[in-house]
């Protein structure tokens, strides 16, 4: 027998092949996209060194993957935060964040103006799971005190509220539920980063929807969430047991779009406020919504919270909904998501609030003929235009 190894066979060859190199002496100045959902290790003790969690050693893509870990770095730097989980959708993060606080028999706090979704998820979901759940309206700060038990253990509300751009006053919600041994929850989807940063002021876990502001193109789905440490270590291990991480290609796809974050916001921020500005004196407009407006009841705590603007989103009422759409259609689409760098209407009556009941809907200033208006980063005297030409 000779003691060459034999040939492997096709089947073999094909099989093994594309072994790559590691360039030694040049890097890629963009993150590739690490798009295999294991790791190969020489020996057990570098697997056991994996599996342990050590921070360059990757094992099972539901786990972690280079390109999560690059975005939650770059995350919890723009929230100011220890640390930050990605996870596959801002449902998985605000999932995340309430299961890794909240048990059977333990109580949550929650704004009533919360994104529908969300709302549905805490009325119909954690109930069943034995947490109880109080909705308040967390403009009232005495009517949250009051609300506290003690089994309260977490307190939820977003900083620009979906769709009303009510203004969540954190600095104060973060004393009262401190006060009582409650953790503060802050969605900041609508504001992002770039306006507002919760954990500054004193909010304790801090989530988004990655498909809106953080990546900006309507291109990525994803969710976060950021906080201390051991908070986001809890909520990571809630994400890696339900089975809601972030894939590869979401999160680099939310890094390319992240890194334009401030400037985008700057645009977004000076055209929703020139927009407001226009539309709240238009004889077709009925109502404006934004926290910029001196008619806003939040305007001067807006003011002092939010000093680099409040973001793109607004919401109107005008006299003819569905003929101001229909002469937007092409070049404001309805589309019901937002933060694009284009900008796009919803109708939260039949999409983003759907859950709700038509009572609560009403009770919550959802009506039929609101609009959410996501304003994009284009011209501003062409998105003028296009408004002044649809309120004919
Ligand atoms: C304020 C807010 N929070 C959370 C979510 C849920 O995020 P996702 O759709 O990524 O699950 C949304 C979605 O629109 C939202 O608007």
């Amino acid at each position: 027998m000779s003691d060459q190894p034999s040939r492997p066979h096709l089947t073999t060859i094909a099989a093994r092949s594309g072994e790559f190199a590691t360039p030694v002496s040049s890097a890629p100045l963009v993150e590739p996209i690490y798009q295999s959902t294991v790791y190969a290790f020489p020996d057990l003790e570098a697997l056991e060194a994996g599996v342990a969690g050590q921070p360059d050693a990757y094992f099972y893509y539901r786990n972690a993957t280079p390109n999560g870990s690059t975005l939650e770095r770059a995350i919890a730097a723009l929230e100011g935060t220890d640390a930050a989980a990605c996870a596959s959708s801002g449902m998985a993060a605000i999932s995340a964040a309430f299961l890794s606080v909240l048990g059977a028999g333990d109580h949550i706090v929650t704004d009533e103006r919360v994104y529908g979704v969300t709302y549905a998820l805490l009325r119909d979901e954690l109930p069943r799971l034995g947490i109880q759940v109080s909705f308040v309206d967390a403009l009232d700060l005495e009517a949250v005190a009051a609300a506290f038990r003690p089994t309260t253990r977490l307190l939820h509300v977003e900083s620009l509220t979906n769709p009303l751009m009510t203004v969540a006053d954190v600095p104060r919600l973060a004393e009262r539920a401190h006060a009582h041994g409650v953790l503060l929850s802050v969605d900041n989807t609508f504001a992002s980063p770039a306006v507002f940063r919760p954990a500054e002021h004193g909010a304790d876990l801090i989530t988004h929807s990655l498909s809106k502001y953080l990546s900006g193109h309507s291109t990525a789905f994803g969710g976060v969430v950021a906080g201390r440490a051991e908070l986001v270590a809890a909520a990571r291990l809630k994400l890696v047991r339900l089975g809601g991480t972030v894939s590869a290609f979401d999160a680099w796809m939310t890094m390319q779009g992240l890194k334009t974050l401030g400037l985008r916001m700057r645009a977004h921020s000076g055209n929703a406020q020139a927009i407001a500005d226009v539309l709240q004196n238009h004889p077709r407009v009925k109502r404006v919504y934004h926290p910029g407006l001196e008619s806003h009841p939040q305007f001067r705590l807006a003011d002092g919270l939010y000093p680099e603007g409040f973001g793109g989103m607004l919401s109107l009422e005008v006299e003819d909904a569905p003929t101001f759409v229909k002469r937007l259609a092409g070049r404001i689409p309805l589309a019901p998501s937002l933060a694009d760098v284009v900008s796009t209407l919803s109708h939260p009556w039949s999409t983003s609030h759907r859950a709700l009941s038509e009572a609560d809907r009403r009770r919550l200033g959802i009506t039929p003929e609101l609009l959410r208006f996501s304003v994009g980063i284009e011209d501003i005297s062409d998105l003028l235009e296009d408004l002044e030409g649809a309120l004919v």
